[in-house]
């Protein structure tokens, strides 16, 4: 640990901050690799005087914000953390950072079932870090879920991160293409749910440097309209979904009409389009029959 003068530490914040970026990436910086938290942080007005522990030296976290700066390479993967509802998740650049927007897919789940503490089988296909399954599994300890993911790599970050949210055994995760590794499990899931890779190629091809340099392609493009794997996740739900199961998909600021026709077509009722915080149609939910 170094320990430094408040006012010292203040003076340099002040400076990093006037080098460009934002105060959400620089308290990320602080809490994960100098390890001083908001709350620390919100301490050291009051006491200006004092001093304060570091768990690495000035230079080191000034190097950090500069290549987040300079390289634009995002600070949750420099960190290897990230913050999400109440998760504290690794990351590294094999998995997707997850979106503040994609909490609310989890708000979704709690409106369909409430405080319901009866059992129910439920999958998330394409789970990344393990946010949106680990976040389920901790908020219903008896329901039971199975994550999935193309990506061996990714589902061992996901299993890490549910070891280190949870003392629970009710999260499985299965490696394979959407609903092949879940194949034993026909007509067996109370809830599916997927934020698949939606992004259209020219859209893609036009992302910010900070997403399309970094960011892992597969979890990214949905090929040439964005519906690529939308469309394969609905076709093939009816086979492993419950009759009266729920399908929540995250789409494309602009998919969400396109969804509810692909859900229609397959048979899905009482299908909604939720709104994001910014008002856009950013969730589709149906359900099977
Ligand atoms: C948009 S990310 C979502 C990650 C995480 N659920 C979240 O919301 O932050 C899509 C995920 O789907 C996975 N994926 C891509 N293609 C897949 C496929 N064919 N089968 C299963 N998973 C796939 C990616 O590896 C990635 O982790």
């Amino acid at each position: 640990m170094l320990s430094i003068s408040v006012k010292e530490f203040l003076f340099w914040k002040k400076k990093q901050l006037s080098k460009g970026g934002d105060q959400q990436s620089f308290a990320l910086l602080l809490d994960c690799i100098a390890g001083l938290s908001n709350s620390d942080l919100n301490l050291l007005n009051i006491n200006p005087y004092g001093r304060i522990y570091l768990k690495k030296s000035l230079k080191f976290l000034e190097s950090v914000w500069e290549e987040h700066l300079l390289t634009s390479h995002p600070i949750q993967y420099l960190c290897g953390i990230t913050f999400w509802r109440n998760l504290k998740l690794k990351v590294t650049n094999k998995v997707l950072i997850p979106r503040p927007e994609t909490e609310l897919v989890v708000d979704i789940v709690f409106k369909i079932y409430g405080n319901k503490t009866q059992k129910l089988f439920f999958a998330e296909l394409g789970t990344g870090s393990g946010a949106i399954s680990i976040a389920l599994a901790l908020a219903y300890p008896l329901w039971d879920g199975i994550a999935t993911d193309i990506d061996q790599d990714v589902l061992e970050i996901a299993n890490e991160n549910y070891i280190n949210s949870s003392k629970q055994s009710n999260l499985r995760f299965y490696c394979g293409n959407w609903w092949t590794p879940l194949e034993r499990f026909k007509g067996k899931f109370d809830l599916a749910i997927s934020n698949p890779p939606y992004i259209p190629k020219h859209t893609y091809e036009n992302l910010p440097k900070e997403i399309k340099d970094f960011e892992p392609k597969i979890a990214l493009l949905g090929g040439e309209d964005g519906l690529k794997h939308i469309r394969e996740i609905i076709q093939k739900a009816p086979l492993f979904l419950k009759e009266k199961g729920w399908l929540i998909l995250e789409n494309h600021f602009d998919q969400g009409e396109k969804v509810k026709q692909l859900l229609l077509k397959n048979k899905f009722t009482s299908i909604e389009i939720v709104n994001d915080l910014s008002g856009i149609g950013r969730f589709t939910i149906g359900r099977y029959k």
